[in-house]
């Protein structure tokens, strides 16, 4: 039996799925982007989705927060939960989703506003803080948990967008903790991030993990292998294969994942 080291480990040893989708099709107008996608997300796990570009990763990844529903001719068939609540459900509070499923995109895009701010942000809009030293702490925690206080504790007030790329990635993964989130989801996000930078955040995954749920899609397959349990390989809009990470590497039970993460396509 695998030695369970923390409540997240142990969570996740449970074997309880935070997200699960059932034959997701989305379409682009006429054009469809993906097809009957079905698969469980674990809880307290790092999930990984590979393949190629084009192959629908990023349009999987925002159905899972509803960010599709701000692309007019996108339009999504089947069905997503979160904790086995129907997320397209007309009742569901769109913003109050997206507040439990948070996002770190590609690139670094911290607000035009101050490094406080920009974290503070969320927890204003939902209420969460009863005062200024609340919030305060808040603040800091989150920038603590993001890796990210030491380097910033001294200059809270200076704007967000005067930080290195690799601060401003960690900045928006702080500012998408800070609503308490209980999936994160991020699109290649040390695409635009030198080797130490992109260490840093790997790191900060695995210690978020225990937290939270993440999904991260990656075009690097080291970076799939280093940070995530479980991965999900897409091809041309249909999830191909998904399983534990090291079964995916060593073993793909599909010819077409095997042939890309052998590098024959791609
Ligand atoms: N807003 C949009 N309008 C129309 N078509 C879109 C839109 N966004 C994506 N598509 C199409 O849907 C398909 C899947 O795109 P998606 O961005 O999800 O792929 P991806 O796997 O994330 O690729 P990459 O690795 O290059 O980021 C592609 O054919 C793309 O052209
Ligand atoms: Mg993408």
């Amino acid at each position: 039996m695998e030695k369970v080291k923390s409540i997240g480990d142990a969570r996740a040893a449970s074997g309880s799925n935070k997200v699960s989708t059932r034959d997701v099709s989305v379409f682009y107008g006429e054009k469809q982007a993906l097809f009957d996608v079905s698969v469980d997300i674990p809880a307290n796990q790092v999930t990984a989705f590979i393949g190629p570009s084009g192959c629908g990763k990023s349009t999987f990844l925002r159905c899972i927060n509803r960010m599709n529903d701000t692309i007019p001719v996108a339009r999504m068939t089947g069905a997503i939960t979160l904790d086995d609540i129907d997320i397209y459900d007309p009742r569901i509070d769109v913003v109050e989703l997206r507040a439990r499923v948070g996002m770190v995109f590609q690139k670094p895009n911290p607000f035009p506003k101050s490094i406080f701010e920009n974290v503070a942000y969320g927890p204003k809009i939902h209420g969460m803080t009863r005062n200024k030293s609340e919030l305060e702490a808040l603040v800091a925690s989150s920038l603590k948990r993001a890796g990210l206080w030491n380097e910033v504790k001294d200059r809270l007030h200076e704007p967000g967008t005067g930080l290195s790329g690799g601060q401003q990635q960690r900045l928006c993964i702080a500012r998408a903790i800070a609503t308490r989130p209980e999936v994160v989801l991020m699109d290649e996000p040390c695409s635009a991030l030198d080797p130490i930078a992109t260490a840093i955040v790997e790191e900060l995954i695995d210690e978020l993990r225990s937290n939270y749920t993440i999904i991260i899609v990656t075009h690097s397959m080291q970076q799939a292998a280093r940070v995530s349990q479980k991965t999900a390989f897409f091809h041309l809009g249909k999830l191909i294969e998904h399983g534990r990470t090291e079964d995916i590497f060593s073993n793909p039970r599909e010819k077409q994942t095997e042939d890309y993460i052998t590098g024959k396509i791609g």
